[in-house]
């Protein structure tokens, strides 16, 4: 059946058993392939509908500002699944006080054209049987239909903590992040109960969080981690990364050729701590020290916050590698703002103004 043929289906059947539904429809020439939905009732009835049809359910959690790290999620989504939804919700607790949630990229009509396109391109294929049947574009009040939601360290609120793992690493600087992250995701799993639920390895200490909520909890959807897509020259896609601008994109490389140094010495069978992490610090400190010898107009600062060599599971500090279980290499740095910038320069989204944390990881595979 034709991919449009098909998710019109489904969404008839949505539409004679049940009168209330919030779906918003597409302004689309052609007839949409997905719904969108803004709250959870209607989309509990497809979901319904799609279990009594033995489908299964693939659900790829977004913030938005969609990118190729999303859609190859999506695509390994439709290997796996029948149906796929993608969840797009900037959600406002994983901000912290001080950070900016209004400035977070909102490209909501790209987005939609990405996924169209994208299942366009799957049903082209025909190589994988999922498709995009539904995003789920919730509200504030939807996702929080209590008490408003709080970025406060110790604001009230119905939370999920996941100690210590979230204090950790990215949680040290950001303290409120994975506390919004484990509980806007909790919340997403609840909603759409799918088989499968699908993050990026890029963020590796969020897939260790959710893979440790879900085992505490008993979750019944299966967490699977998609591989960092990166930029030909190496740079990880990340949403943010349309702050950058051509200057601090290019000083921005440090990180992955930091981490790549680390694995090299990993690789060449070093194992001790320092002696891989050296590797890393080596590389970033090189880099550093030829911006700082240009002028404020060439350069483009930037301060490491982290470069950890931590256990899989626990992301405790590692002495030494068990060879046995490898280990997760990570680092986050901050790009400043430029200090000057030159007549008609690509600045990035911002004017170069804001600064940019950029985290990256490489997996260590055990050696046996
Ligand atoms: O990785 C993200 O985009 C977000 O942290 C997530 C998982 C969608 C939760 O808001």
């Amino acid at each position: 059946m034709f991919a449009w043929k098909r998710q019109f289906s489904i969404a008839n059947t949505l539409l004679k058993t049940t009168t209330t539904t919030t779906a918003r429809t597409m302004t689309t020439a052609t007839p949409p392939s997905f719904q969108v939905f803004r709250d959870v009732p209607p989309l509990r009835q497809l979901r319904r509908t799609l279990l009594l049809s033995n489908r299964t359910v693939g659900l790829v959690p977004t913030m938005g500002a969609l990118h190729e790290g999303h859609l190859s999620l999506i695509r390994q989504a439709a290997t796996e699944n029948t149906d796929i939804i993608v969840s797009i919700f900037v959600n406002p607790t994983q901000f912290g006080v001080n950070e900016d949630l209004s400035s977070y990229p909102r490209t909501w009509d790209s987005d939609v054209a990405k996924l169209e396109a994208l299942n366009a391109e799957l049903s082209q294929q025909n190589t994988s049987p999922g498709r995009i049947t539904a995003i789920l574009a919730p509200t504030s009040k939807v996702m929080y239909p209590t008490l408003p939601p709080s970025s406060e360290i110790d604001g009230d609120g119905s939370f999920v903590t996941i100690l210590p793992l979230a204090k950790k690493l990215e949680g040290a600087s950001r303290p409120v992040f994975f506390r919004g992250v484990a509980t806007v995701c909790m919340k997403l799993f609840n909603i759409v109960n799918a088989e499968r639920a699908y993050f990026g390895q890029k963020d590796v200490q969020q897939t260790v969080v959710i893979r440790r909520m879900v085992q505490d909890f008993h979750v019944g959807t299966e967490i699977r981690i998609g591989e960092t897509v990166r930029e030909e020259d190496g740079l990880a896609m990340s949403s943010r990364n349309v702050y950058l601008g051509v200057r601090r994109r290019g000083v921005g490389l440090v990180l992955y050729e930091a981490l790549r140094a680390a694995e090299g010495a990993y690789l060449a069978g070093k194992g001790g701590r320092e002696e891989v992490l050296d590797a890393a610090r080596g590389v970033a400190k090189r880099v550093l020290d030829e911006q700082s010898w240009l002028g404020p107009a060439e350069r483009a600062l930037f301060e490491v916050d982290y470069i950890s060599l931590a256990d899989p599971d626990s992301l405790e500090e590692l002495k030494v590698i068990d060879p046995a279980k490898g280990a997760i290499l990570s680092a986050a740095l901050k790009m400043a703002p430029l200090e000057e910038s030159k007549p008609g320069e690509d600045c990035g989204l911002g004017d170069g103004k804001v600064p940019v944390r950029l985290i990256d990881n490489l997996i260590f595979k055990p050696r046996v």
